[in-house]
């Protein structure tokens, strides 16, 4: 295998964005991300994009956005794992580039939720619609079910839950591209709207338009389209069951234990080396469970980590400096692409105000559904 580096990133600010449609999200990250490397043309473009039919009815992402960037022709190929679409992208990117397949690839995500659609009928697609959805279950249901295992078996507390919340909205306030720039306060979120209990408003991601993508090319291409390369030295991706009652704990993500485990070898790397880590906080309960399947912290001590300062800038591991999905926004098939490019900013020593000082080594863990499928990736900067 080669070693692959990412040499350039592009994403648009995530949030309600109406003047933009789902090409022209695409079309704005790439073309930045091309910019950045001075590049005018890729071998091969992968999109990570959860429900573009549902969205907005329109499939067929492949020619259609190779086409918006003047480069019809190229390979191009829809990437679906439902919100952890844009990780699946990469992971695809990184393969074909590591392969030897390709030497200039554009790993994308795009999704453009705000458009009208059943937003929440939409997301339940990506449950199990015969043992979970044909009930009635939603995604803040799935997740509060989780929530409710993790809280009797740990004895965590709405609190403790509303911390990973706080926390990143904290991150994400000093995001320029984030949905959502204001710190919120604990009693903020416990005042907020019931969504599924025991789930509140502010415990949720939100509902986002947005795209990101990066360039990846070998190693020793690299110096071509720029002199900050960041390596990845690690992909893992894994599936588990997709009903939560076929899992003897639904609090025990084993698709999330089993990526990490492959990346992490693939990269010959702990989990105490990791300096940076965007993880899936699409509720802040799958923080909490995503930190222990990742080996941060210890089992039953996820829902302590954000209160007692271990996942905030400045503490043990800092998560989701970014904002995470909760302050940065959920565009479900961009964000795992968006968490590659918090974490090459991290590495390149560009995050500003959110910079981890001295970080070399960093991760990003990107989930589908209630954690059926993960990937996850390490990242070194150079
Ligand atoms: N966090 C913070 N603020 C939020 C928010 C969130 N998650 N969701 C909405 N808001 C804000 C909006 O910006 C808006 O503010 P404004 O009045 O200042 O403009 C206000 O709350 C009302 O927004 P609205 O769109 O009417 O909210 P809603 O009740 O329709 O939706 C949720 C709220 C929580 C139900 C929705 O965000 C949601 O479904 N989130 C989960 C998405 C999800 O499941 N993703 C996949 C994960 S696997």
């Amino acid at each position: 295998m080669r070693e692959v580096a990412v040499v350039a990133a592009g994403m648009t600010r995530f949030g309600e964005l109406w003047e933009l449609s789902l090409r022209d999200l695409f079309v704005e990250a790439a073309a930045e991300a091309l910019h950045n490397a001075n590049a005018d043309h890729v071998d091969d473009i992968f999109i990570g994009n959860m429900s573009g039919g549902q969205f907005v009815g329109q499939e067929h992402l492949g020619p259609l956005m190779a086409d918006q960037l003047g480069m019809s022709g190229v390979a191009a190929t829809r990437v679906e794992s439902a919100c952890a679409s844009g990780g699946a992208a990469l992971r695809q990117g990184f393969v074909a580039v590591a392969s030897g397949m390709s030497d200039l690839v554009l790993a994308t995500g795009v999704e453009k939720m705000t458009d009208g659609a059943d937003v929440t009928n939409v997301l339940a697609t990506a449950a199990d619609q015969e043992n979970e959805v044909y009930h009635g279950i939603t995604f803040p249901g799935l997740y509060a079910l989780i929530a409710r295992a993790y809280m009797e078996a740990h004895g965590t507390t709405e609190e403790d839950l509303a911390w990973v919340a706080v926390k990143n909205h904290r991150h994400g306030a000093m995001n320029p591209k984030a949905q959502f720039r204001r710190e919120i306060e604990v009693d903020d979120v416990l005042q907020s709207t019931m969504v599924a209990s025991p789930l509140r408003m502010l415990h949720c991601s939100p509902v986002s338009d947005g795209a990101a993508a990066v360039l990846l090319c070998p190693l020793d291409q690299a110096a071509k389209y720029t002199d900050k390369p960041v390596k990845i030295v690690g992909s893992g991706m894994a599936t588990g069951p997709m009903a939560l009652a076929d899992r003897d704990d639904p609090a025990v993500l084993d698709a999330v234990g089993k990526s990490a485990a492959r990346a992490y070898e693939m990269a010959g790397v702990s989990p105490e080396s990791i300096q940076v880590a965007e993880v899936h906080d699409c509720f802040s309960i799958a923080e909490v469970c995503c930190i222990e399947a990742l080996g941060f912290v210890c089992a039953g001590e996820g829902g302590q980590a954000a209160r007692g300062g271990v996942t905030a800038l400045g503490g043990r591991i800092p998560v989701n400096t970014s904002g995470g999905l909760k302050s940065k926004g959920h565009p479900v098939g961009a964000t795992g692409v968006a968490q590659a490019i918090e974490i090459f900013e991290q590495l390149r020593g560009e995050a500003g105000a959110r910079q981890v000082e001295g970080a070399r080594l960093g991760l990003t863990q990107n989930m589908g559904g209630s954690g059926a499928s993960s990937v996850v990736h390490i990242f070194e900067g150079v």
